[in-house]
């Protein structure tokens, strides 16, 4: 690695919800493989612990609940005073299950969007009086179902969708001080989505056959996107939801027969 990269984001201070498992782990794990210092946040102690020996570099491991305010600004308040500030925050904790909107309590569609939307406000509004302005950057974790109509994700549709619109108000209200993005992966491989969406190699294979890209991408990709909207070389680049998904959104590839224009 050379020099740059490595010290791409030195002395900067990293608070990561959710990044004790699967995407916002790959994300930590590449922003201290740059140079930051980072925190993970998840509910569960033990896995925090665990993902801050994973992540090495002196990471912090803390747990709280996104889905409670008072939780979150107490963690935060601890990394910021530990580290000194906070110039990058994440919001990645997410929940979801399949579920028709007829086999969905009043509750379950509730815990996710508190899990996903209000935990979003909960870190990004804990964390305002924190950051190191100017420069701080911010990014909550988004998905396609914010703008694709999904059967049976009648909850994270609806979180995600008020994600992006939260993204877009907080980049107006906070601009010029604070950036404020998204990113929204596709199918990722060896996430916990995918595991339950195709389970089996034929349902992977399929899904496969619908993607420009024609693979799943890789966590690391995911924190790749990460990186530069962080990083300077994303100076200018705020309010915007960076959809890191093999070209998932733009259309079905498996439905495409090209030898139709060849005649
Ligand atoms: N279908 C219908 N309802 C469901 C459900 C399912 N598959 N799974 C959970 N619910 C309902 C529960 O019945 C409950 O509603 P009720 O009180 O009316 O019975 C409500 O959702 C809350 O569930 P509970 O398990 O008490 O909440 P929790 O906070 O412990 O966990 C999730 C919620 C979403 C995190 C949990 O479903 C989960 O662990 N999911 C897998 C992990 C995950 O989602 N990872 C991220 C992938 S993006």
């Amino acid at each position: 690695m050379n020099t740059f990269r490595e010290n791409l984001l030195a002395g900067k201070n990293a608070f990561i919800a959710g990044g004790t498992s699967g995407i916002n782990l790959g994300i930590a794990k590449k922003f201290a493989e740059y140079g930051a210092k980072v925190a993970v946040v998840g509910r569960n102690p033990e896995k925090a612990a665990h993902a801050a020996q994973e992540i090495g570099h002196d990471a912090m491991g803390l747990s709280a609940d996104v889905r409670d305010y008072d939780a979150i600004r107490c963690a935060m308040e601890n990394v910021a005073s530990a580290f000194g500030s906070l110039d990058i925050v994440i919001s990645g904790a997410a929940g979801n299950f399949l579920a028709p909107v007829n086999g969905m309590s009043a509750n379950a569609f509730r815990t996710v969007i508190d899990i996903d939307l209000n935990g979003t406000f909960n870190v990004f509004r804990g964390c305002h009086d924190l950051l190191n302005k100017p420069g701080a950057s911010l990014i909550a974790i988004s998905a396609g179902q914010a703008v694709n109509a999904s059967a049976l994700q009648a909850h994270a549709c609806a979180a995600k969708a008020g994600i992006n619109q939260l993204i877009r108000v907080l980049a107006l209200e906070w601009g010029p001080e604070v950036r404020v993005n998204g990113i929204s992966p596709g199918p990722i491989a060896d996430t916990e989505g995918m595991k339950r969406l195709a389970p089996d190699p034929a349902a992977r294979d399929a899904h496969y056959a619908r993607i420009a890209m024609k693979r799943w991408g890789l966590i690391d990709e995911v924190a790749d996107s990460a990186l530069f909207l962080c990083s300077p070389a994303a100076s200018y680049i705020t309010g915007t939801i960076l959809d890191c998904d093999g070209g998932s959104q733009i259309g079905d590839a498996s439905r495409i027969d090209l030898s139709r224009g060849m005649a």
